[in-house]
């Protein structure tokens, strides 16, 4: 099933949509590179070939810059900028790759893994796993602690499903049906720890104004939404 899912999402994705604008020239890892303006520091790295490790971003979405793993260092500026909500500049010198950003998306990935499914962290497949993978992250130092393991399944529509206990709150469903499908029928709702996906106000997903698109399913990373059909018998965390 994880390879049907993986053939799926052969496709590269260059993390934010392309712009329309004059060309700009800068610098990604040595390399010369140019794109038009108002491209993402992301995109300019993926046209370099050089592949930025994301959660949050997705070619068919606009940027929003919550998950911290794309950091980078740009020459003159200060700190780690997110690169999918940063924008090219002509001259920019920037570095994808160093210690200082090697431990930094480590340690978000680990905060990430420390609450998703421990059965699950090996052999299972999502762009999640690719961006573990791709950060050499494989295991997390934290205790159990509080975490949203035990939060019921919603399996109430008749076409996917919605495990919390995969769910890294990234928005990329809430973004994608109002961006993609223009229904509002998601959000994201309390803060901090309690933040979560919500259809509505306490409706599960087939009592939401949820219309069964499908862009929520097609854009999450971890897979805490997914198609029903894939599980034969039922489904079963891990
Ligand atoms: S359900 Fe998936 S896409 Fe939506 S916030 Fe959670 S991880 Fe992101
Ligand atoms: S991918 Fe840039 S902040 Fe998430």
């Amino acid at each position: 099933m994880w390879a049907e899912l993986r053939d799926l999402r052969e496709e590269i994705d260059v993390g934010t949509p392309p712009r329309n604008g004059v060309e700009v020239a800068l610098t990604i890892d040595g390399l010369a590179v140019q794109v038009p303006s108002g491209s993402s520091i992301m995109l300019a790295a993926a046209k370099a070939g050089q592949s930025v490790p994301k959660l949050c971003a997705t070619d068919t979405l606009e940027p929003f810059g919550s998950c911290r793993v794309c950091l980078v260092e740009i020459e003159g500026r200060k700190g780690f900028p997110a690169s999918c909500t940063t924008l090219v500049e002509e001259g920019m010198v920037v570095k994808t790759q160093s210690d200082d950003l090697q431990k930094l998306r480590k340690g978000v990935l680990e905060l990430y893994l420390s609450d998703f499914p421990e059965q699950d962290i090996e052999g299972g497949w999502s762009e999640f796993h690719e961006t573990l993978k791709q950060c050499g992250v494989t295991s997390h130092p934290y205790r159990k602690g509080d975490n949203h393991q035990d939060a019921p399944v919603d399996e109430s529509n008749p076409y996917f499903l919605f495990d919390p206990a995969k769910c890294i709150v990234c928005s990329r469903c809430v973004r994608a049906c109002e961006e993609i499908q223009g229904t509002f029928a998601l959000t994201i709702s309390g803060r901090g720890f309690e933040s979560q996906v919500a259809a509505g106000e306490n409706h599960s997903f087939f009592e939401s104004e949820c219309v069964s698109c499908g862009a929520c399913v097609q854009t999450c990373p971890t897979q805490a939404l997914v198609e029903k059909s894939l599980f034969e018998g039922g489904y079963q965390r891990g």
